[in-house]
C-alpha cells in the first residue's frame, strides 16, 4: 500500500489496524490462503476469520508463510452459534486456536447474540481474555438491546462490535452507544456485498474524485471513524480496498451517502433478535 493504514487503539491499548481483510465466502484452502497471502504483501496486517467460515486454518497457514511476525499481524475469530455456554465456549476458543496454529487470538467475538446462552459465552470470552488466548474480545451484531444486557453485567466492556454497516445501513443509535462506552465499531459488508457499488450517488461521487465506488463505500466508513473489512479473493481489489489513505471525501460528498440510509440488510438482521 502506498500510504500506511491507520490503526485505532482498543480499550486495552492494543492497535487495530483500520482496514482488515475479511475472509467469509472465501473458499477454504488455495483461496483463501493466496487471498491473506496477497493482503499481507500489500501490507494489511488484520485478518477477519471465524469458526463457521471454515477457512480458520488457511489463514495461520498464510500468516506463518508470509514471514510477517506473528505479533504484527491482528488475528479476529468468532465463536459459532452452536458453541455458545461457558464450557463449549472455551473449547470452541481452543479449537479455533489449534486450527489457526497459534496460542492467541488478538481478538474473539460472539459471532451473533443468540438469546440467553449469550451471557454464560461471554463470562467464558472474559475469562479467555484473562488468560491471554484472547488479547481481546468482543461482540458482533449486537445492538442496542443487545449492548445494554451485556453492559449491565459484564466485568469487562466489549473491546468491538462487528456490525454491517455501509452509507445503505447506518445503524446510528447502536454507533452512538459504542462510542459512549469506548467500544470500537468495525463495519462488516462495507461494500454490500456489491449491491450498491453501482448506486448513483456512490458512482457521482466517485467519479468526482476519480475513485472506485468500492474506494468511496469504504472511506465513508473510515471517516466515521469505524474499522472496515472488505472481503476479496482477488489481489487488485484487495490493493484497491485498503489504497484509502490519501484522499478524503469532503463534507459535502460524507452528507450524499450519509442521505442513503435505507436499512439494507444484505445479510442477517439482528434487528428484533430477543
Ligand atoms: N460478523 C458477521 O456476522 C459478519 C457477517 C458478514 C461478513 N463479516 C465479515 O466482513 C467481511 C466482509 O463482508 P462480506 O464478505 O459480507 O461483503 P463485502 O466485503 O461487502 O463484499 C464482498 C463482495 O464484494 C466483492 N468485491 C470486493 N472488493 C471489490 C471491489 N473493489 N470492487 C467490486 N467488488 C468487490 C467481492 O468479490 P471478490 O471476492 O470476487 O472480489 C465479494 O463478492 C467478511 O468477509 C467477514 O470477514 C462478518
Amino acid at each position: 500500500m502506498s500510504v500506511p493504514t491507520p490503526c485505532i487503539a482498543l480499550a486495552t491499548g492494543a492497535p487495530l489496524s483500520q482496514v482488515g481483510l475479511g475472509v467469509y465466502q472465501s473458499a477454504p484452502g488455495a483461496a483463501t490462503r493466496d487471498a491473506v497471502t496477497a493482503a499481507l504483501d500489500l501490507g494489511y496486517r488484520h485478518i477477519d476469520t471465524a469458526r463457521i467460515y471454515g477457512n480458520e486454518a488457511d489463514v495461520g497457514a498464510a500468516i506463518r508463510a508470509s514471514g510477517v511476525p506473528r505479533d504484527q499481524v491482528f488475528v479476529t475469530t468468532k465463536l459459532w452459534n452452536d458453541d455458545h455456554g461457558y464450557d463449549a465456549a472455551l473449547r470452541a476458543l481452543d479449537a479455533s486456536l489449534s486450527r489457526l496454529g497459534m496460542d492467541h487470538v488478538d481478538l474473539y467475538l460472539i459471532h451473533w447474540p443468540v438469546p440467553e446462552r449469550r451471557r454464560d459465552s461471554w463470562r467464558a470470552l472474559e475469562r479467555a481474555f484473562a488468560d491471554g488466548k484472547a488479547r481481546a474480545i468482543g461482540v458482533s451484531n449486537y445492538l442496542v438491546p443487545h449492548l445494554r444486557e451485556l453492559l449491565g453485567e459484564a466485568r469487562t466492556v466489549p473491546h468491538v462490535d462487528q456490525i454491517e454497516l455501509s452509507p445503505f445501513l447506518q445503524r446510528r443509535d447502536t454507533c452512538t452507544l459504542c462510542r459512549e462506552h469506548g467500544i470500537v465499531v468495525e463495519a462488516y459488508s462495507p461494500l454490500t456485498r456489491g449491491k450498491r457499488l453501482g448506486h448513483p450517488a456512490v458512482t457521482a461521487v466517485a467519479r468526482a474524485i476519480g475513485r472506485t465506488p468500492a474506494q468511496v463505500l469504504l472511506r465513508w466508513g473510515i471517516q466515521h471513524g469505524f474499522v472496515v473489512l472488505p472481503k476479496s479473493i482477488h489481489r487488485a481489489r484487495i490493493a484497491e480496498n485498503a489504497a484509502l489513505f490519501d484522499f478524503a471525501l469532503d463534507p459535502a460528498a460524507m452528507a450524499q451517502l450519509d442521505a442513503l440510509e435505507e436499512g439494507l440488510a444484505t445479510g442477517w438482521d439482528p434487528d428484533g433478535e430477543p
